[in-house]
């Protein structure tokens, strides 16, 4: 057993041990089937959540997590004040087992300690793994190594993820301001709540600003596994073999990804409409290499259309998810900011739930006649301080 951290945003941490445990039963074992183990107790932390588990397990969690940022391997954690200590105690840690050499990233941060100069720790740290992989002259990193100080407890971790969750391996094109895929997986999740998955199948997802369309491809692939895409564990010595072949993930007996009946897309600037079928298709090839003989496309349907002169008469119950653009932009064109959108879409469409991404300072006072305020979530969206408000009918 190792003990492992899954680093999420924050406020994510819930949903993303909800998805843990929604795809822990279709993990697979060291004989390549669908494993046995027991779902692991697991700490709640303020960004991640911290449990022990097989490393064959957890490393698994790469490739099902859409709300998590990263997985970390820890590999001790130790109370001290001086450096010499924690020399000794980072170079006894069996890097050998892990590390293919010592040429590897360092991510060290310091706080509230007495230990807490980030260079001088990471210096240290070096100086440790030169003296176990004397002859390392290899450009590509074998690994990056966190080291966490805070009150004088060092934690010291492997990093089993590699390039953020969010880089999904299928987005190939981008348009202006794009939602991050971890965010939009969130939304997402929380939109579904509690509906069955036989309730979602009967659902039509409009979003009626899609830019390069992140919420449809999103939602196309929230049940589905990523694994075009390398990580960092690929690259151990102790990496299972099984996961290094080309067609490990036959091996996965998983639901059908097909959960939302279509999709529906709308965008003023006509160029995204391409942009969106191409990121789309790619998901669903993606999706297709591990379904074979199972795979059925899901319908999309993208519209160069301004979404505030538009109403719907398609497929019901419709439901709406949506990330305006902010700003300048938005007021210049009349529409009112959050009160008027909101009064729009639900005057026009008519939706059975709409979620939309906003500024937070712009808090909805009153939901539009006819629908209620379900739920205000606090995001965070680069930087920006955002509410996803959700509305359902009253
Ligand atoms: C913030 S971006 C959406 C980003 C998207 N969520 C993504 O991840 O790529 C807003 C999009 O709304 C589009 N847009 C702005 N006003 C619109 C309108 N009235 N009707 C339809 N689309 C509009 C813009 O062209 C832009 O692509």
């Amino acid at each position: 057993m190792n003990k492992f951290f899954v680093s999420t945003p924050l406020g994510y941490e819930l949903t993303t041990l909800a998805e843990m445990k929604e795809c822990w039963p279709y993990l697979l074992g060291k004989d390549s089937k669908t494993h046995s183990l027991p779902f692991p107790e697991v700490e709640v932390l303020q960004g991640g959540l911290e449990f022990e588990t097989e490393l064959f397990a957890a490393l698994q969690f790469n490739f099902f997590l859409k709300t998590a940022n990263r997985v970390l391997l820890r590999m001790t954690s130790f109370r001290t004040k001086d450096l010499p200590k924690f020399y000794q105690k980072f170079k006894a840690l069996p890097w050998k087992e892990y590390l293919a050499h010592g040429h590897v990233e360092w991510e060290v941060a310091a706080q509230k300690s007495r230990l807490n100069n980030e260079k001088r720790l990471q210096e240290s740290a070096e100086k440790a793994l030169s003296e176990l992989f004397p002859k390392t002259e290899a450009k590509d990193f074998a690994g990056s190594i966190y080291i966490r100080m805070e009150e004088d407890l060092c934690t010291i971790s492997l990093d089993a993820t590699g390039e953020h969750l969010h880089k999904r391996g299928w987005s190939v094109l981008k348009g202006e301001a794009p939602l991050r895929e971890t965010i939009a997986a969130y939304l997402l999740k929380e939109m579904i709540g509690e509906a069955t998955p036989a309730e979602i199948r009967e659902v039509t997802l409009l979003d009626p600003m899609m830019g390069a369309g992140t919420f449809l491809t999103e939602a196309r692939s929230l049940w589905q596994g990523q694994f075009k895409r390398p990580f960092a564990f690929q690259k151990w010595k102790k990496a299972p073999k099984l996961f290094l072949s080309e067609t490990f993930v036959f091996n996965y007996e998983l639901p059908s990804s097909n959960m939302f009946k279509a999709f529906v897309g709308f965008d003023i600037e006509e160029k995204m409409l391409k942009v969106v079928s191409e990121n789309f298709k790619e998901v669903e090839r993606q999706i297709q290499f591990q379904e074979k003989a199972d795979f059925k496309s899901t319908p999309l349907e993208v519209l160069h259309k301004n979404s505030m002169d538009t109403t719907w008469t398609g497929a019901r119950p419709l439901w709406m998810v949506v990330n305006p653009p902010y700003g300048e932009r938005l007021s210049s064109e009349g529409l009112g900011g959050l009160k008027g959108l909101a009064e729009a879409f639900c005057t026009n469409f008519k939706p059975q739930a709409l979620g939309i991404l906003f500024p937070d300072k712009e808090r909805l006072q009153k939901a539009p006649i006819g629908y209620k305020v379900e739920k205000e979530l606090k995001i965070n969206n680069g930087g920006l301080r955002c509410l996803f408000t959700i509305l359902t009918p009253l």
